[in-house]
């Protein structure tokens, strides 16, 4: 069984809690796209660690997690986790392969993200992770892969030869220092030495997994609105979390995949720059953040806050082909007295029949809303969906009919027992 499993929003719905879940039962484990943006909360005996690239699944020591060929790989935080899995007794070698197809982010990446959201008036409001950078190296076949570490005097003159263009820019264009490739190509033969053995042809792996028909999760980074060609451009990151990059990212062919999960938090969030038809301002915004935990994983910054739009939901689920759908979060609603579903957009007076892809006319949109009583009911006990109150139940049953796809399970905290199966 192949399971895709894929935000639906713009990123940070919680997918790591029902990953872990599913990773628990899977063989394999799949990133396919992103890079050190993503962040995802592992709790080990209590303490917090924040993983950016390796799948959730190492920690199941019979589960391989794999970092896709769709990957940007920024060998300074692989390292750290790697060490930091070992420390915890959890030591990736034989369970941890990287592809040779996956591009590196480089220093010059992060500089130039960096500087870019500095200096630029259209600030996008990245990570600063170098991930624009990277995948523009890699569309302009300029990036450097995985597999170049198991050939480290090919390494050193592509690093030495893409450092000489990147100080042209980074002088003349950002104003910024310049590398000193000798730095930069030492640094780098030190990763090789430490990440060459974790480096293999995951696309080949993925395929005889197929074959032998085992249990495949593709897990999805970031949210189906900040995918390069389908979300809401420019304020998107660079790769695509809808279901396609899944596929591309993995190397598994799309009719291998049976089964499609869509993630959504029960109201919206939003990190970065762009328009968000149903933010909230003031005490409304800052009661979600606080009951939600609403701060960046990688980022640490405050996330903007708002009602849910199933514009959102229903365009995401058509875009990946969305099976079943998971609502988190449900309890952080649990105090309000009125609850709001955006379930159109009025554009100049007129009903928008479909979600605009100019920016300009997202950002001026006026949300229309259908409001509920709020249930003021503590759920987060409860393990069954006929025992949730009456006004919870009519809220999800209507963000259900809205979206278009069949909701499967709710969340109602972050402990993996706080799961509602529908
Ligand atoms: P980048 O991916 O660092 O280039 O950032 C581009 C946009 O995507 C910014 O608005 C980021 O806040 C957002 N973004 C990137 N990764 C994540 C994520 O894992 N969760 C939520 N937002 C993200």
């Amino acid at each position: 069984m192949i399971t895709v499993i894929l935000g639906c929003q713009w990123g940070d719905e919680g997918k790591g809690k029902i990953v872990d879940y599913l990773a628990g039962k899977a063989d394999l484990v799949i990133r396919a796209q992103g890079g050190a943006n993503a962040g995802h909360t592992v709790v080990i005996e209590g303490k917090k660690y924040i993983f950016h690239l390796i799948p959730s699944g190492i920690l199941n020591l019979k589960t391989i997690s794999i970092i896709g060929n769709g990957v940007v790989i920024d060998p300074e935080t692989l390292l750290e986790e790697i060490n930091l899995l070992k420390k915890l007794g959890f030591d990736p070698a034989g369970r941890l392969f990287i592809s040779n197809r996956a591009h590196l982010v480089m220093p010059y990446h992060k500089m130039i993200d960096q500087s870019k959201e500095k200096n630029s008036k259209g600030k996008i409001g990245t990570t600063g992770r170098g991930i624009g950078p990277a995948y523009m190296d890699k569309i302009c076949r300029t990036g450097i892969r995985a597999a170049e570490f198991l050939n480290p005097d090919g390494l050193l003159k592509k690093i030495r030869a893409n450092i000489e263009f990147a100080n042209q820019l980074l002088k003349k264009i950002y104003n910024e220092d310049e590398l000193d490739a000798e730095k930069v190509a030492a640094d780098y033969l030190n990763y090789q030495k430490e990440i060459s053995p974790f480096i293999a042809d995951t696309g080949a792996m993925a395929n005889r997994a197929v074959k032998e028909k085992k249990e495949i999760l593709l897990e999805g980074a970031q949210g189906a609105m900040l995918d390069i060609d389908l979300g809401t451009y420019p304020y998107v990151t660079s790769s695509n979390t809808t279901a396609g990059g899944a596929v591309t990212g993995s190397g598994i062919g799309p009719k291998s995949i049976d089964k499609i999960l869509g993630v959504v938090k029960a109201y919206t969030t939003r990190v970065g720059e762009g328009p968000f038809p149903t933010e909230l301002e003031g005490e409304e915004a800052e009661k979600l953040r606080k009951k939600g935990d609403e701060f960046g994983a990688t980022t640490g910054r405050p996330r903007r806050c708002g009602w849910f739009d199933s514009v959102v939901s229903r365009y995401a689920c058509e875009m990946s082909g969305v099976d079943e759908l998971i609502i988190t979060k449900l309890d952080v609603l649990d105090e309000l007295a009125v609850i709001k579903i955006c379930t159109g957009y009025n554009y100049k007076g007129e009903k928008l029949e479909f979600f605009p892809a100019d920016i300009d006319i997202l950002k001026n949109v006026e949300p229309i809303y259908e409001e509920f009583s709020g249930w003021q009911t503590d759920t987060t006990g409860v393990r069954e969906f006929a025992a949730l109150p009456e006004a919870a139940k009519k809220y999800l049953n209507r963000l259900e009919e809205l979206s278009g796809a069949r909701v499967k399970y709710i969340s109602v905290g972050p402990d993996r027992s706080q799961t509602i199966i529908k």
